[in-house]
């Protein structure tokens, strides 16, 4: 488990070779057993393997090439379609159609994905995770049919590898690991937390094509800027209120 752990790399070039349905199935099972909000499995994974829903897929996911390569799309939800209905056949009136429930529902999904994402790597399979199902959820909401109740969290892309990329860097653990009690970080940490990353041959040359001055300005001023964040903020949090998790009346 370690060495599937400490190998993971995304990956975003695929063979044509097919995921066969046993492996697809035990991957299946591996992320069904993640742990849930009492065990309640408000998820659900919708794999599409469809070319033209995969072509519809990429447009969604701003073309991004491995979505239309990959041979399984995995796009996993938030899902309290299924619980509530069973709850309201059992005579039971549930109270699921709040914030709180999205959060529980997306938690739950995201523990399933990763499940599903190491599964896939211990058979040699490669997966990456796109972001860009949160910017684009209600294109996908209407490419998948999902209902009342069932909003997209995060999507994987899976298939073989054809390709074998570094192991991406990490920062040190000092800065993710707090012992006992959350230690803030001086300026000091920033910069020795920091310097490996900035001083990879990568950073310098991504730096200088954008004419820019650090690292740093690459996030905020081209790849996740504040503007983007908002916008995108706002129509994921319209696409939460329309599939019924906005409701704190009491
Ligand atoms: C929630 C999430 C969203 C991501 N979205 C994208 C994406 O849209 N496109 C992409 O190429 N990679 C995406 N990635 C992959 C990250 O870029 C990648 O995990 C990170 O650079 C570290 O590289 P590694 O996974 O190879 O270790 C995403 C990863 C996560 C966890």
């Amino acid at each position: 488990m370690m060495d599937t752990i400490l190998n993971h790399r995304s990956i975003r070039k695929f063979k044509e070779q097919a995921v066969g349905e046993e492996v697809l199935q035990k991957i299946i099972e591996a992320s069904s057993r993640a742990s849930t909000t009492g065990n309640m499995q408000v998820y659900s994974i919708i794999v599409t393997q469809e070319h033209i829903l995969k072509e519809k897929l990429w447009e969604a996911h701003f073309k991004q090439n491995m979505v239309k390569q990959a041979p399984l799309v995995l796009t996993f939800c938030a899902d309290f379609n299924r619980f509530n209905k069973w709850c309201r056949q059992r005579k039971a009136e549930p109270g699921y159609d709040n914030f709180l429930s999205y959060m529980t529902g997306a938690i739950d999904a995201l523990l399933a994905a990763q499940n599903c994402a190491l599964a896939a790597e211990s058979f040699g399979l490669g997966i990456c995770y796109l972001g860009t199902t949160i910017y684009n959820a209600d294109q996908i909401i209407s490419i998948l049919n999902l209902p009342h109740s069932v909003v997209p969290v995060t999507t994987l892309v899976m298939g073989y590898p054809d390709e074998t990329p570094e192991l991406s860097d990490r920062l040190p653990a000092g800065a993710i690991y707090h012992k006992e009690q959350y230690h803030d970080f001086t300026a000091n940490d920033i910069d020795r937390l920091y310097e490996e990353k900035e001083k990879l041959p990568l950073t310098a040359k991504v730096v200088e094509e954008n004419k820019l001055e650090t690292l740093a300005q690459i996030f905020t001023t081209r790849r996740y800027t504040k503007k983007d964040n908002v916008d995108f903020s706002l129509r994921y949090l319209k696409v939460i209120h329309c599939q019924g998790f906005m409701n704190h009346e009491k």
